[in-house]
């Protein structure tokens, strides 16, 4: 049998790990010798107040009570992960480190943008965007000093491919993914990999969209391999995009057309673009990029164009900054 993915002495920081995926997270690395951090507020499913499943702090505490019932180390914290700075003091102030923070707290207000409130809109930036950024932005100093630490993000196939009625949830989402992207290059000096994934699963989240049958498939369980993987310290992966979802696993990754290139000679207007539109969309011989354009490239290539396009022709003689 294969050796068993450990985390002995290391500390992780699990949020919304009162239900679902987050609680199944939490018992995962607890069970693998990690100390455990379980965050939850114990809000409802679409984070207003009240409601059958928003029993305040009491989720958490089950959480550290089944961990610890099962010889585990684990402490709960009840903020809301907009006070990330307060949950990562809770694993400073129990073990006295942090290695590892899956931001995985969640909540759902789906509706249509004809019909959105700004309420609607904020509450789920608040949670996901501010929330995650808040968490990681306080672990991230004790990252850089132990020079070492994980994070996870947890982003959805909304945000990857937008959904219907979920224009809030499916911006959250997909910036979750540029600050992955940018959080795995700040960090990448630093031996801090951050990774950002989407997942299925049967959760409250999705019992109100999935039939009886999927929920019963569908198994949060099924995901912990790829958290598990790039929680690791083995990991090698940073700034990469994940599906996890039945027992399937796969990589996102960006496809840029090769694409049409202005010849210097060559008027550039929308008539020329429009000539050689066939060109802008196939993806034959596509690159994939990892990172912003090459500024220099980018001015190399301005510098040739004619001016003829209604403005001035671009002659910068000055320095370039890169940006990447
Ligand atoms: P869940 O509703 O079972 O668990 C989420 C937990 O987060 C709850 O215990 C809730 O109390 C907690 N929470 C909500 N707001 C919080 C806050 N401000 N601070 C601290 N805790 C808070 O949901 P599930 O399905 O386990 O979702 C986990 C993550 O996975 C979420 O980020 C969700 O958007 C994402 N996701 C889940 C999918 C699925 O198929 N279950 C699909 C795509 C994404």
């Amino acid at each position: 049998m294969a050796e068993q993915l450990r985390y002995d002495n290391q500390v992780v920081v699990v949020t919304g790990a009162g239900n679902g995926l987050g609680k199944i997270f939490a018992k995962f690395f607890a069970s693998r010798g990690a100390k455990v951090v379980v965050n939850d507020l114990g809000g409802t499913f679409n984070g207003k107040p009240g409601g059958k499943s928003g029993n305040a702090a009491a989720v958490a505490d089950v959480v550290v009570r089944e961990i610890k019932d099962a010889g585990g180390e684990a402490v709960a914290n009840y903020n809301g992960v907009q006070e990330g700075e307060k949950i990562i003091k809770t694993a400073i102030d129990a073990y006295g480190r942090v290695d590892i923070l899956i931001n995985n707290a969640g909540i759902l207000r789906d509706i249509t943008l004809r019909n959105m409130k700004d309420e609607d809109w904020d509450a789920i930036m608040e949670v996901h965007v501010h929330g995650s950024m808040r968490t990681a932005r306080a672990a991230w100093p004790h990252f850089r000093k132990q020079r070492y630490g994980r994070i996870i993000n947890t982003s959805s196939s909304a945000g990857l491919f937008g959904n219907f009625g979920q224009s809030n949830y499916a911006s959250a989402k997909f910036a979750l993914i540029g600050f992955t992207e940018t959080l795995a290059k700040e960090g990448a000096k630093y031996n801090i990999l951050a990774n950002v994934y989407a997942p299925g699963a049967a959760s409250r989240l999705t019992q109100t969209v999935w039939p009886p049958e999927m929920m019963e498939a569908m198994k949060p369980d099924y995901v912990v391999p790829l958290v598990a993987i790039l929680a690791h310290s083995s990991c090698k992966e940073s700034g990469s995009i994940f599906e996890a979802a039945a027992g399937h696993f796969s990589k996102i990754r960006w496809e840029r057309s090769k694409g049409f290139l202005a010849k210097p000679d060559e008027s550039l207007t929308a008539d020329v673009v429009l000539r050689n539109w066939d060109k802008v969309v196939d993806f034959r011989n596509a690159e994939h990029p990892s990172a912003v354009f090459d500024g220099v490239a980018l001015l190399e290539q301005a510098n040739k164009l004619p001016a003829n396009t209604g403005g001035e022709r671009l002659n910068f003689k000055g320095r370039v900054a890169l940006v990447t």
